[in-house]
């Protein structure tokens, strides 16, 4: 069985979806779980980009054992010595690079002719090889791109040390059966083939890219470029998730599989939502709500007789179970580490602490506790931002007929401040008192309720995005009070703005 590898991009391209920035910590946190989910390859950013795509890869690079980790660098020396200095003391490491090869890209973008682009490709693909030993090269809008020049780069930038040469469609123009001829034409025609690794990354504009990226596998692709939940620039990227069902579900006909542990997928899933915001759609494949709900009659009546009459995945090899029931206002240290670790979670000496308190405060409110809500609390905790503002106290008061008011109380880095405000709603009246208290000048851009498990005593988790400038921030909080959710999801959203304020 071949092995196809999995370069997850969720946190580089799948970051340049609208609205989806992530913080370092952030980041960090999906960088572990995606090493718990067995990617091959994290892209952690674009180094040159912004200090906080610097401080992430070099964190990551730091921080994760297990997969290589990559910088992107365009063709151009400053880019690759930024990648390869956030990367120095990575233990495997890969410089990305990349420059645009079709005639739209060079005469109307780049304003130079074919020759210049092979000469600074094959160039900085020898600079970045005299930094390190895995290098890989993208000739952009490679399915816009003449094949025999397109050919003649790969073949000249494998001689100049690239081992992963990845054929990006990266305006989701491309079409299964012409994409798979292309793999097809390049391993016939480039001399030197062999001595590297085909990689694909499709984007979605035409609802193809995984199907494409699929053909390219059938034809012998040995990498997929992907992004969890398929987040990334305009339509997105191919979804790793669907990527990698595929192949384990069809292994007959690709005689191919990946290293990807599949029972992490949906906690990655909703791990990306959460840090993003960007919810999946319900009848999204793999991972939406609905992808294993039987509606039909006739369905749920061969599902009863036998699973496999309508069920070619199951939702356990994703990692879904019926909700479970983990821990209550019993249960000790010992418990709750276990079930941490038996979650996924390494916490410090510290952080566990932290989390613990958290744990019995939570299960002072709620009787049942369930995995989501020890995911909801510990990635509530890690996302922190450094807080300028934190709530000590808060009290509500709306009833019909009854203007609410709102009453807030927070510590202002080291002072404490108090404010009351009417509103509209008890939501409106806590902004308001916040708003005052925090004197922002940003805006609230979206407001988001949902209930993490079932039950009247359920945590509610509220997200919003607030805007100041070309600033946009997330922010969630978790609490078996809504309103209470909302002031943190807030005050989270507003300490991030004050963090993104002095980087
Ligand atoms: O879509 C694209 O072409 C890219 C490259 C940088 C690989 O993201
Ligand atoms: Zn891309």
């Amino acid at each position: 069985m071949r092995q196809v590898r999995i370069f997850d991009t969720t946190l580089r391209d799948g970051e340049q979806s609208p609205g989806a920035s992530m913080n370092v910590e952030e980041k960090v946190q999906l960088a572990k779980q995606l090493t718990r989910l067995g990617v091959d390859i994290i892209e952690a950013g674009f180094a040159i980009s912004s200090q906080g795509d610097f401080d992430a890869i070099k964190r990551i690079g730091d921080e994760v054992n297990g997969p290589v980790v990559a910088s992107l660098a365009r063709c151009r020396e400053p880019d690759i010595k930024k990648a390869f200095e956030a990367l120095r003391d990575a233990p495997k490491k890969r410089i990305h690079t990349f420059h645009s090869t079709s005639d739209i890209h060079l005469k109307y973008q780049y304003r130079i002719d074919r020759e210049e682009a092979l000469k600074r490709s094959v160039e900085m693909v020898r600079y970045a090889r005299s930094l390190v030993e895995d290098v890989e090269f993208s000739p952009m809008d490679a399915t816009r791109t003449d094949p025999a020049y397109l050919a003649q780069v790969v073949e000249a930038v494998i001689d100049a040390g690239a081992s992963t040469v990845n054929i990006p469609d990266t305006v989701g123009y491309a079409i299964p059966a012409e994409f798979a001829e292309l793999i097809g034409y390049l391993t016939k025609n480039v001399k030197n083939m062999d001595r590297a690794v085909i990689s694909v990354h499709c984007h979605n504009d035409l609802g193809l890219a995984v199907a494409n990226s699929l053909a390219a596998v059938a034809a012998g692709a040995g990498q997929v470029e992907c992004t969890i939940n398929g987040i990334g620039e305009r339509a997105g990227n191919s979804s790793l998730e669907e990527i990698v069902m595929a192949l384990r579900t069809r292994r007959d006909f690709f005689q191919a599989d990946t290293n990807i542990n599949t029972e992490e997928i949906i906690r990655t899933s909703r791990l990306v939502t959460k840090i993003t915001g960007i919810s999946v759609q319900p009848n999204k494949a793999i991972v939406g709500a609905n992808a294993f709900a039987h509606e039909s009659g006739i369905h749920q009546d061969g599902l009863l007789k036998e699973k496999t009459t309508y069920e070619i995945i199951r939702p356990e090899s994703i990692g879904l179970h019926s909700t479970k029931l983990v821990l209550g206002k019993h249960s000790g240290r010992h418990a709750f580490k276990t079930r941490l670790k038996e979650l996924g979670h390494e916490l410090t000496p510290e952080e566990f602490e932290v989390a613990f308190d958290r744990f019995k405060h939570l299960a002072d409110q709620k009787k049942e506790i369930y995995e989501e809500d020890i995911e909801t609390l510990i990635s509530e905790q890690m996302a922190k931002a450094p807080e300028v503002y934190s709530l000590v106290d808060m009290s509500i008061a709306s009833g019909i007929g009854q203007a609410p008011t709102a009453t807030v109380k927070l510590k202002v880095n080291d002072d404490l401040v108090d404010r009351m405000s009417r509103g509209d709603g008890p939501v409106d009246a806590t902004y308001k008192a916040i708003a005052e208290i925090t004197k922002t000048k940003s805006t609230l851009k979206r407001f988001e309720v949902k209930s993490i498990t079932g039950g009247m005593d359920a945590l509610g988790e509220v997200s919003v995005v607030v805007e100041e400038g070309d600033r946009t921030v997330r922010g969630h909080g978790a609490d078996t009070d809504i309103i209470i959710a909302a002031a943190k999801a807030y005050i989270n959203a507003l300490n991030k703005l004050a963090q993104k304020k002095k980087s």
